[in-house]
C-alpha cells in the first residue's frame, strides 16, 4: 500500500508515545507510522496490543543513539515527519546515572537529527521535526501566581532537565544552522493510562493496593501541573499538523496540585474503588528525605495554543484522576508484569540510602 505520509514516532511503546502512536494509527490509515524503540525498562510491547497488527504500522527495535541504523530507517522508509519521544524520563534516575541521560537525551537527539538533515538532503518542503520536551527546563517558579511561558529563559536543575534542556538547544541550532523545519513543545506533568509505576500517581496506586507505604519527598508541599495524557497526545496531533515551524508551544493544563493534596486525592480514589475503610491508607504516608535539587513548582502557561491552534485540555482532573485509578486496578496484570525483575531490584536500591 502506498501511503501519503511515512512518520517516524520515536519512544512509542512508552508511556506517552503509546498515546501518541494509537492516535495517529487510528486517525490516520493513510499514514504510514513506524514506531523505534529501544525497549528500555520503560519501553513495553504491550501498551500497544491493540494496535499492533494494523496496517498502517511498523515496530522497530533500535536505539535512537545507533546512526547508521537511524539513517538507514530514514531512508528504508521514506521518513517525511519526525515525533521524537524517546528519552530517559524518570528524575530519580538521572540523580543516579546521569551518564545514560545525557547519552539519550542528547546524544539521541542529535542522532535523529543529523539523520533527518542528510537523508532530507535540503529538501526540507513538507517536512517535519517534532521534539517533545518538558516544562522541567524552565527549572522552578518560587512565586504563586506565576507561570511559564515560551518566552522563559532556561533553568533546568536536575541531570534530567539538563539533558532535555540541551536536546530543545539542539534541536533550535539545527533550526537556525541548517534550517531543518523543527518544531518544540514544553508539557507539564501528564497522568493516566500505561505510566511506568516508577512515577508518583501509578507508583502510589500500586503501593496503596498493596498497603505499601507511600514516600513523600520532603514536606509534599511541591507543586506540579497535571495533564491527561490523551490531552497531550491530543495536542501533539494538532501542533505536528498546525504548529508553526521553528515555534515553541508550552501545554498544559492549568492544573497546579500540591504533591501531599494529589496523594489524599489518590488515598481516597483507591480506597473507595478497592471498598477499604474511607481514607484509611492515609497512614501508609510515610515522609523521606527529600528528592535532591527538587523544583518548589512547576505551572504552565498554555494560553498560545489555545489562541494561536485552538487546543483546551478535554478531561476536567476529577474525571481524568477517576478513569486513572480504574484503569490501573483493572489492569492489575500489566502494573505485576513490569513491578518484577530488574525493575524491582532498582527500586529497592533507590531506597537503600534513604
Ligand atoms: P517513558 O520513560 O515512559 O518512555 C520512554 C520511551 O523511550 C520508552 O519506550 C523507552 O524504551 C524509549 N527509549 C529510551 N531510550 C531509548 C533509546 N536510546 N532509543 C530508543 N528508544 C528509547 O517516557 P514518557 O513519560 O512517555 O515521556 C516521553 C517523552 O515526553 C520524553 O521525551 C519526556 O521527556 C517527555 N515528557 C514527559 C512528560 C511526563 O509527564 N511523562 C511530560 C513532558 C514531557
Ligand atoms: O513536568 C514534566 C515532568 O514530569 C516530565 O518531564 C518527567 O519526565 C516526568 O517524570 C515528571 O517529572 P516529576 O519529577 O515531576 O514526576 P514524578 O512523578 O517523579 O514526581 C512528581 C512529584 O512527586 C515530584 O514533586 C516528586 C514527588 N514524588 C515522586 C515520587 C516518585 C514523591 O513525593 N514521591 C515519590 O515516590
Amino acid at each position: 500500500m502506498k501511503f501519503v505520509r511515512n512518520i517516524l514516532i520515536t519512544g512509542g511503546a512508552g508511556f506517552i508515545g503509546s498515546h501518541v502512536v494509537r492516535l495517529f494509527v487510528n486517525k490516520y490509515p493513510d499514514y504510514h507510522i513506524i514506531n523505534l524503540d529501544k525497549l528500555t525498562y520503560a519501553g513495553n510491547l504491550a501498551n500497544l496490543e491493540d494496535i499492533e497488527d494494523s496496517p498502517n504500522y511498523t515496530f522497530v527495535k533500535a536505539d535512537i543513539c545507533d546512526f547508521d541504523t537511524v539513517l538507514n530507517l530514514f531512508k528504508e522508509y521514506a521518513i517525511d515527519g519526525v515525533i521524537h519521544l524517546a528519552a530517559e524520563s524518570h528524575v530519580d534516575r538521572s540523580i543516579k546515572d546521569p551518564f545514560t541521560f545525557a547519552q539519550t537525551n542528547v546524544m539521541g537527539t542529535l542522532s535523529l537529527l543529523q539523520a533527518a538533515k542528510v537523508c532530507w538532503d535540503d529538501h526540507f518542503e513538507d517536512k517535519r521535526f517534532y521534539h517533545i520536551s518538558t516544562d522541567e527546563v524552565y527549572g522552578s517558579l518560587n512565586q504563586e501566581g506565576t507561570f511559564f511561558t515560551e518566552k522563559t529563559s532556561y533553568d533546568p536543575h536536575s541531570p534530567y532537565s539538563a539533558s532535555k534542556a540541551s536536546s530543545d538547544h539542539f534541536v533550535r541550532a539545527f533550526h537556525d544552522t541548517y534550517g531543518l523545519p523543527t518544531i518544540v513543545t514544553n508539557c507539564s506533568n501528564n497522568y493516566g493510562p500505561y505510566q511506568f509505576p516508577e512515577k508518583l500517581i501509578p507508583l502510589f496506586i500500586n503501593n496503596i493496593r498493596h498497603q505499601k507505604p507511600l514516600p513523600v519527598y520532603g514536606k509534599g508541599l511541591n507543586v506540579r501541573d497535571w495533564l491527561y495524557v490523551v490531552d497531550h497526545a491530543r495536542a501533539i496531533d494538532l501542533i505536528f499538523h498546525k504548529g508553526k515551524i521553528a515555534e515553541t508551544y508550552n501545554i498544559g493544563g492549568f492544573n497546579e496540585w500540591k504533591n501531599i493534596d494529589l496523594i489524599k486525592i489518590i488515598v481516597k480514589t483507591v480506597d473507595r474503588l478497592l471498598g477499604f475503610a474511607p481514607g484509611s491508607s492515609e497512614r501508609l504516608i510515610t515522609y523521606v528525605t527529600d528528592r535532591a535539587g527538587h523544583d518548589l513548582r512547576y505551572a504552565i502557561d498554555s494560553n498560545k495554543l489555545k489562541n494561536e491552534l485552538g487546543w483546551e485540555p478535554s478531561l476536567q482532573f476529577e474525571e481524568g484522576i477517576e478513569e486513572t485509578v480504574r484503569w490501573y486496578l483493572e489492569h492489575q496484570e500489566w502494573m505485576d508484569r513490569i513491578t518484577s525483575g530488574e525493575y524491582e531490584n532498582y527500586y529497592k536500591g533507590m531506597y537503600s540510602n534513604r
